[in-house]
């Protein structure tokens, strides 16, 4: 287990508000414009991510914790619906966003941490990830936590002109 000496002690981790809304959405923002991890391709307004917010609440399958330092939102991650129809409920989308001057110090470990631990009460049997490729270091973070290869879309996505493969991961949770 990779030891995340880089975290510092005045890190906390709650659920997302909607205090958080706006610095949540130019995280996500920042991706949307410069990343195909995203497969968003117009930037997302405050105001749509009410929605998002209301179906993230602090208790349940579908969570959003967020990491902050010195009231500064750091990251996020959520666990979503994979799809709609009611036989996945127990099957939850998992997904990770720090704003990108706070990658590479371990802040993904404990977002993670703290969403496997929620996740851990709930009737939630399988979590799934959906990566852009490549992405070296979320595919670290995925398989650090359990998070195993269940197959790739090859060029499922077009962005910036490109079509991208995407690697889902799955992991079991109880
Ligand atoms: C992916 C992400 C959540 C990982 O969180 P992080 O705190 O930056 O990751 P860590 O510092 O814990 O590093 C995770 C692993 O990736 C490696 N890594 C970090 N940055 C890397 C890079 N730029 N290239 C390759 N490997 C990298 C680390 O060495 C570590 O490897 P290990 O687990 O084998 O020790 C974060 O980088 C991020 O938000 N990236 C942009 C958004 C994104 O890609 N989200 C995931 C969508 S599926």
């Amino acid at each position: 287990m990779r030891q995340n000496t880089e975290v510092g002690t005045g890190i906390r981790i709650r659920p997302g508000t909607e205090e958080h809304l706006k610095e949540l959405t130019d995280i996500y923002n920042h991706y949307v414009i410069h990343t195909p991890i995203t497969f968003d391709v117009e930037p997302v307004h405050v105001e749509d991510r009410a929605r998002w917010l209301a179906d993230h609440p602090p208790t349940g399958r579908h969570r959003l914790l967020v990491a902050e330092e010195a009231g500064q939102v750091l990251g996020y991650a959520t666990s979503s619906a994979l799809r709609p129809k009611q036989a996945y409920e127990t099957s939850v989308e998992t997904s990770i966003y720090l704003a990108p001057e706070h990658t590479g110090r371990g802040l993904g470990g404990l977002l993670y941490q703290a969403l496997f631990e929620a996740l851990a009460e709930e009737d939630v049997h399988r979590a799934y990830a959906v990566i852009t490729q490549p992405n070296e270091a979320s595919m670290r973070l995925h398989q650090r936590f359990g998070f195993r290869p269940a197959g790739v879309h090859h060029e499922v996505g077009r962005k910036f002109g490109t079509y991208w493969d995407v690697a889902w991961l799955e992991r079991p949770l109880r």
